[in-house]
């Protein structure tokens, strides 16, 4: 396994003629969906599809390191995920805190910073802890950010930005008035760009909650394929299809005369 990891983070890229890599998007985020389905066309229990979609994590980890992608945002768990049955949701609670513990130095190693958007004060104490460390062993790190989203959710997010100016604002008599840029910087993605792609899988088509404000202009791409079925080759076919869409942020395309 260690082997594994060293080779593909250490290892000069392999050449792949169709992506450009002066033209890689600086954010990407992830939907990782479909892991219940995939446990259940196989018969066994639903934490199976997220053990292995745990696997697959840390294939598109070590892609987006390799390709250089700056930061990679995986949603992990929502916080409308609470709704679950009782035993899945300790279960992915127990999966993350493992997952995070048997790969922390590897990763470490290879520069990735990790960091957690969504309200980590509210999940077990375990999986906090688990996490509190992980942001501190790497917060030097100068490699991919790892984003993880855990009991995130873009709602809460904007209103907890909204609620705070307001208590603000009562508290100094004064009207706060912020920009586009203001707001951005009061996220809880303060600093990350905003994701120009974001990836979904098992085919939903949908954005559950997911970075709403970050990701007014992201270009959506969504795969059939199971979380646990995905990997290397579909976050790379992502990226090399984002790579050919025409983003016009409401302008005209780049060819197109002004007639
Ligand atoms: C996504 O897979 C993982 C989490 C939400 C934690 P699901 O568990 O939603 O899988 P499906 O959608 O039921 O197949
Ligand atoms: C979104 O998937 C949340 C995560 C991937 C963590 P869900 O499976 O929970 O989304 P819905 O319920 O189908 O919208
Ligand atoms: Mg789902």
């Amino acid at each position: 396994m260690l082997t594994t990891l060293r080779r593909l983070f250490g290892a000069a890229p392999e050449p792949n003629t169709t992506l450009d890599r002066e033209r890689l998007p600086k954010h990407v985020a992830v939907i990782m969906d479909g892991n219940g389905r995939w446990a259940q066309k196989r018969g066994l229990p639903r934490i199976a599809g997220h053990r292995a979609g745990g696997k697959v994590v840390r294939e598109v980890v070590e892609t987006a390191a390799e390709l250089g992608v700056g930061h990679l945002t995986l949603y992990a768990f929502s916080a409308e995920n609470w709704r679950r049955p009782k035993n899945e949701v300790s279960g992915l609670m127990r999966l993350f805190e493992e997952i995070l513990q048997s790969e922390l130095e590897e990763l470490h190693k290879n520069q990735v910073k990790i960091e957690v958007i969504g309200d980590l004060a509210n999940v077990s104490e375990g999986t906090r802890r688990q996490f509190e460390k992980a942001i501190t062993r790497t917060a030097e790190n100068t490699g991919l950010h790892l984003i993880i989203a855990l009991n995130y959710s873009g709602r809460a997010d904007i209103l907890r930005t909204v609620n705070e100016a307001l208590e603000q604002s009562a508290k100094t008599g004064q009207a706060i008035k912020m920009d586009e840029d203001a707001f951005s910087d009061v996220l809880a993605t303060a600093g990350i760009p905003d994701p120009e792609l974001i990836i979904r899988t098992s085919g939903e088509l949908r954005i559950s909650n997911f970075l709403i404000w970050e990701g007014a202009y992201a270009e959506f791409w969504v795969t059939e394929t199971l979380w646990p079925d995905f990997g290397r080759a579909g976050f790379t076919q992502a990226i090399h299809d984002y790579q050919r869409r025409d983003r016009r942020f409401g302008g005209l395309t780049k060819d197109s005369d002004a007639r």
